[in-house]
């Protein structure tokens, strides 16, 4: 059972059962993986969403179910990279400075809003779904776009809009890395939000060990009969 967060209004297609929705905290998490008889949980969330990712460690130690975490490792920087470490979207925006720059941002729409202090620079925001209602910025443009984003059509992308500096979050893997190889291409800084924090339990980096992983426990607890 894939669950997604309903974040998205249509999101991905996905070939595995999908339900949608919060829980309702650790407890109601807890309460869904011992109702619907859940034998293992991963917990596969992208890198920044903290909340989600604490309440699995938690509903997995109450409800007694083997746990691991799959988070893509980190990016880190290369020769040409000019990244800029700030801790949160509120830093990224005072590491603009004063003086007015064009911006392209490639963050979410739940968490743009500090943008607003900072009306003298011009943004290009990129998001899944429209930001709606659109921020309080005479200088702000928008596009919807979803993943993967390669290098070229970032670099391309980055030029036509004279950009200046990217804001994003170092999500790590493929998809999204284009706009960061792209800023590097083009000599333009990055201002990089650090992540959150780090698994607390058990992680694997991909896929494929998630599902070694589960062969492991699965097999286990049919060997003992359970
Ligand atoms: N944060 C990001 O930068 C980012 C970027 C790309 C995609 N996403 C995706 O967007 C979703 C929400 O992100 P967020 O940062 O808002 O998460 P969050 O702060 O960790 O979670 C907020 C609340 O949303 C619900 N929720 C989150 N993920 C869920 C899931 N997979 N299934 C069911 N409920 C879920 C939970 O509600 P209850 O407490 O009611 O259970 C959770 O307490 C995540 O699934 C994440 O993978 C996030």
């Amino acid at each position: 059972m894939l669950s997604l967060a309903g974040r998205t209004a249509s999101p991905a297609r996905q070939p595995v059962p999908v339900r949608v929705g919060g829980f309702g905290g650790a407890a109601g998490l807890t309460n869904y993986l011992v109702k619907e008889r859940i034998a293992v949980l991963i917990d596969a969330t992208h890198p920044y969403a903290s909340n989600i990712s604490a309440n699995a460690v938690a509903a997995a130690e109450h409800a007694n179910v083997p746990f691991i975490v799959l988070r893509r490792p980190a990016w880190t920087a290369v020769a040409g990279d000019r990244w800029i470490e700030v801790s949160d979207v509120r830093e990224a925006v005072r590491a603009l400075g004063k003086t007015a720059r064009r911006v392209f941002v490639a963050l979410g729409r739940q968490e743009i809003e500090p943008l607003i202090d900072a009306p003298q620079h011009s943004y290009l925001i990129r998001s899944v779904d429209p930001i709606e209602p659109p921020l309080p910025l005479r200088r702000a443009s928008y596009i919807t776009a979803r993943g993967p984003f390669g290098e070229t059509d970032d670099r391309a992308l980055l030029t036509a809009h004279r950009i200046e500096v990217v804001m994003a979050k170092n999500s790590g893997g493929t998809a999204t890395y284009g706009k960061i190889a792209a800023a590097r291409a083009l000599g333009i800084p990055v201002i990089m939000l650090r992540r959150p924090h780090e698994p607390a339990g058990p992680a694997v980096d991909t896929v494929e060990d998630a599902i070694a992983w589960l062969d492991h426990v699965l097999t286990s607890a049919a060997a003992r009969g359970v």
